[in-house]
């Protein structure tokens, strides 16, 4: 009989293996994660409970943690993000109950999260920070089973910060996001190429010639504005942060407000972590017909509720993730791509194993060290020491077949020294 699990449906099992199989051969740095953990078990006993984008490379993390001796639970950390045959796949093929269902209400997304909570965690593997955040709220009584807990993005890593000020936060945190190998390549790369893999599956836009406006300049956003431009598209920035917003002109894009880029644009993708950057004001003045994205973690980015609110009728479905607004003010349609959630998730497969591969091989290394480290880590947020993501690049690379030039003694001893200086 199947392990506990709520999921679209269990038959799909076998397409999700064949992808689950074929994410993990660009996966080199987890698989040889995953051979180490099956001699030494270093997680042997331990429930954890994961809030995850259920997808390829999230299953082949799960197939480690479980190999390393882990009672694993899984559930996901976006409505739209659960990909239904790799859920069956982890229910059917490894005993790992799963609670997610592609297009989930609310309500049923946070039931989840409580089945999860349900197995009674020694540690949380979040997305978002959105199982920490129930787990200190409403199911305060589980608090006292928990060693520790990994983070996974950029916006669950500022909210576990502000409980951490605040004195709120209850048991430590690895931030893996803010690991050098899972923001300067997940974040950029991955969503640089995924967003617009998103946006094109949904849309079948030629993106040469048009109009994109970036919301931010951020890892994320900054690999979404790099990417655009290489596909021929005519690329705008917007920024708040002085710094990031020169940055962007040095890199060539043009920078801009976006009550200014509104009426210009084509389509418009924003990776901030913070709300309405595309408001109802911006929303508004656009062209008719242009198309709106999201691929920040919340769907807080473009006010949808304006949206609504200011178009005639309900949206129409015009394509499987596009919805068509018809403004009242005469300005004609907006589209909104994947309902303004992280658009490469909800209308891609999200980031490519390649990346993913960096960032589940830090978060299977933080749910180590959290355990090894547990006596003597306070209730913060912590970074994996420099040595590991030397250790997670030195697989890749050689894995990839590259090879780099070591430091010579000469070289160890002068750049050690102060004495030389001009000659
Ligand atoms: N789609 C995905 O798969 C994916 C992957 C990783 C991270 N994320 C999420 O993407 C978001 C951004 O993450 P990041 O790592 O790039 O963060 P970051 O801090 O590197 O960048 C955010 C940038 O947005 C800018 N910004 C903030 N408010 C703005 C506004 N109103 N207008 C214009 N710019 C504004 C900031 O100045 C900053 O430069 C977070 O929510 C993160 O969780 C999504």
């Amino acid at each position: 009989m199947a392990v506990e699990h709520d999921i679209r449906d269990i038959d799909l099992e076998h397409g999700g293996r064949l992808r689950i199989d074929w994410a993990s051969q660009e996966m080199p740095v987890l698989r040889s994660i995953r051979d180490r953990f099956e001699k030494e078990k270093p997680l042997d006993g331990i429930r954890i409970s994961a809030c995850m984008h259920v997808t390829t490379e999230t299953a082949n993390l799960m197939q480690v943690l479980q190999v390393g001796g882990a009672d694993v639970v899984l559930c996901a950390s976006n409505p739209l993000s659960t990909q239904d045959d790799v859920a069956a796949s982890l229910v059917a093929n490894n005993e790992i109950p799963v609670y997610a269902k592609k297009g989930e209400d609310n309500d049923t997304f946070f039931e989840h999260i409580n089945a999860v909570l349900d197995h009674e965690p020694h540690m949380t593997m979040d997305d978002g920070a959105d199982l920490v955040s129930i787990l200190h709220t409403k199911r305060s009584n589980l608090l006292e089973n928990i060693i520790g807990g990994t983070e996974e993005t950029t916006t669950g890593v500022i909210r576990l910060k502000a409980m951490a000020k605040d004195g709120a936060l209850k048991f430590p945190i690895v931030a893996a996001n803010d690991s050098d190998t899972k923001h300067l390549f997940d974040n950029r790369y991955g969503t640089g190429q995924s967003t617009l893999d998103g946006i094109i599956r949904a849309t079948n836009i030629l993106l040469a010639g048009k109009v994109v406006v970036v919301g931010g300049y951020g890892w994320c956003s900054r690999g979404i504005a790099m990417r655009a431009r290489g596909l021929g598209a005519q690329t705008i920035v917007t920024e708040v942060d002085t710094v990031k917003a020169l940055e962007a002109v040095m890199d060539g894009f043009q920078v801009m407000p976006m009550a200014t880029a509104a009426p210009i644009g084509d389509i418009f993708v924003s990776a901030t972590g913070d709300i309405h950057v595309i408001d109802t004001h911006h929303l508004e003045v656009m062209k008719d017909g242009a198309m709106v994205a999201n691929s920040g973690h919340f769907d807080v980015e473009i006010n949808v509720k304006g949206l609504k609110a200011m178009s005639t009728g309900d949206a129409k479905l015009v394509r499987p993730s596009v919805q068509q607004y018809n403004r009242k003010n005469g300005k004609g349609a907006i589209n909104l791509i994947g309902e303004g959630r992280l658009v490469n998730l909800a209308a891609a497969e999200g980031h490519p194993a390649s990346v993913m591969d960096m960032s589940f091989a830090i978060q299977a290394l933080a749910a180590e060290y959290m355990l090894k480290n547990s006596d003597t880590l306070e209730n913060k947020v912590y970074v994996l020491p420099e040595e590991v993501d030397q250790e997670v690049a030195r697989i890749k690379l050689e894995a990839m077949g590259i090879k780099i030039d070591t430091l010579t003694a000469e070289q160890e001893a002068y750049l050690n020294q102060w004495q030389v200086g001009t000659h």
